[in-house]
């Protein structure tokens, strides 16, 4: 399963999953190729020093989203993608992105949907004085961060945390469940119903998904 991974910024979530491949942990899945937004973001160079084909299409040389949408298209089946993992990609994509790829787009979200949709999940967790927070891998629909729930894995929120340390454990569940899912979904064993997603092969607690 060729795999087209989208990132913006520094681009840790994409590190694990090269790191992951690099090891076999990724089952069938590979990463095929890594597109940006961000022409310099430290995500690209990262795929560069792994020595993955990378390609960029700048949000900002586009006045319509259908066209930046099909740009990234383009991109992406240069490079025969089967799925897109959205890897701290921070555009919203439109009808034609999705279209093309139906139940085939993944988000990493830094909580736990459907709490804390949109920009700066992390701070909204913060501030609000939750107790858990998490992260959440889920398909992607038309709307912000709101598509069918894959997989989750919860923090505990501790007294001495501020919005900073609280990110960083929120991040490195990231990088353990956002592998795990990728390869689940390249050995196909992700089923999803209506909007109810199951991992098939999977305990009820999660503790496979923690394995990898
Ligand atoms: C992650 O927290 C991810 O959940 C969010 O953006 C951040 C990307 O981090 N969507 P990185 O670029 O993978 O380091």
């Amino acid at each position: 399963m060729n795999v087209g991974v989208l990132v913006s910024g520094s681009g840790t979530n994409l590190q694990s999953l090269i790191d992951r491949a690099r090891r076999g942990e990724l089952g069938p899945a590979r990463i095929a190729v890594v597109g940006s937004n961000v022409p310099d973001c430290a995500a690209l160079a990262r795929a560069r020093a792994a020595g993955l084909p990378t390609f960029v299409v700048d949000h900002r040389d586009y006045s319509a989203r259908a066209g930046f949408d099909r740009a990234l298209m383009t991109g992406l089946r240069a490079h025969q993608t089967d799925l897109v993992v959205l890897a701290g990609f921070m555009r919203v994509l439109g009808e034609e992105m999705l279209g093309s790829f139906p139940g085939r787009i993944i988000n990493i979200h830094p909580a736990l949907l459907p709490a804390f949709a949109g920009v700066r999940a992390q701070r909204q967790a913060y501030e609000a004085g939750v107790k858990v927070s998490g992260c959440t891998v889920h398909y992607v629909d038309g709307g912000v961060d709101t598509g069918p729930i894959i997989a989750q894995a919860a923090v505990l929120v501790h007294e001495e945390d501020d919005e900073e340390t609280l990110r960083a454990r929120i991040l490195a569940e990231e990088h353990r469940l956002l592998p795990a899912v990728v390869r689940a979904i390249a050995e196909r064993r992700v089923v999803i119903e209506d909007r109810k997603v199951r991992i098939l092969g999977l305990s009820p607690s999660g503790e496979s998904l923690r394995s990898l």
